[in-house]
């Protein structure tokens, strides 16, 4: 079993999750970082990243959506580590086209919720089923998930209903799992991003701009994935313990309701 705690990030190839990984390895955690493919330019750079932390690294491939696949990851993470202390519930996509509700697909729907929901919410039971049994064998064992929303969670874009229903009834599923595994001694929280500057964003830089500039974002800037890494280090750490099923929002701002 490994001595030091160890944490599993979804989405660890680039962006949000990214940083997560590099702030919980800095933090003291071992990682084992989750993207369709341990081949990309990301994954590759981000190992030597993690072991400067003085982190081990463990790179695996999986397609978050395949729910057959995870069983074989948990085993695999377990077999490595020994442990999961921590699951970062990042991976997640936007639709490939922007389409006005009335003209949403069934194909975009499906391959939307299949991502962003349904792959997050049983990785999540699996890994915490793993969690109820590893606090019987570790002593000072402090287990966390946290599922990263959206602020589209509680706000309506017209033209990406797939996105922000995704992430509302992921919203739900922390609250649902932190519910249950407060029984279990296991932190359940959400953090829900606003306009963070990654892939994701890259291509509306301009929309963004301007509505940041225009003070769209009351603390007039993009996020930064750092900005999510530390906030994700904070729970993580247990600077909240006493907060199961709370919402991080990390948006600058856009939380604050105007008149
Ligand atoms: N950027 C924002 O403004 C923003 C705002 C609110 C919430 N978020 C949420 O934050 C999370 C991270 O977003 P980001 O901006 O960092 O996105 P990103 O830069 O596009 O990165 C997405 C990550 O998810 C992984 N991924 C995509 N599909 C996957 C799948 N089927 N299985 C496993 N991994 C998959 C990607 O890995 P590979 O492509 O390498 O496989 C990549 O590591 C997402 O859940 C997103 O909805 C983002």
């Amino acid at each position: 079993m490994n001595d030091k705690p160890v944490a599993v990030i979804t989405g660890a190839s680039r962006g949000i999750g990214r940083s997560v990984v590099i702030a919980l390895a800095a933090e003291g955690y071992d990682i084992a970082a989750i993207a369709r493919s341990v081949d990309s330019e990301g994954m590759e750079i981000l190992g030597p990243e993690v072991e400067k932390c003085g982190a081990q690294f463990f790179p695996v491939g999986l397609d978050i959506s395949c729910t057959t696949c995870q069983k074989e990851v948990v085993a695999n993470i377990l077999e490595r580590y020994g442990r999961i202390d921590v699951l970062i519930n990042n991976a997640g996509v936007a639709p490939l086209q922007r389409n006005d509700v009335l003209e949403m697909t069934e194909e975009s729907y499906e391959r939307v919720m299949n991502i962003n929901l349904k792959g997050p919410v049983f990785f999540a039971q699996k890994i915490a089923r793993e969690m109820i049994w590893l606090k019987q064998q570790i002593t000072d064992y402090k287990p966390v998930i946290i599922f990263m929303t959206s602020v589209s969670a509680v706000r309506s874009s017209t033209n990406r209903a797939e996105y922000c229903i995704s992430k509302s009834g992921l919203s739900m599923a922390s609250t649902v799992f932190a519910d249950r595994l407060s029984l279990e001694g296991i932190l359940v929280c959400e953090v829900r991003p606003g306009v963070i500057r990654t892939d994701m964003t890259a291509k509306l830089k301009d929309k963004y701009d301007k509505l940041i500039n225009e003070g769209f974002v009351p603390q007039k800037r993009w996020g930064l994935p750092e900005d999510i890494g530390k906030a994700v280090a904070s729970i993580s750490r247990g600077d909240w313990n006493f907060s199961t099923g709370m919402v991080f929002e990390i948006s600058g701002g856009l939380n604050i309701h105007k008149l």
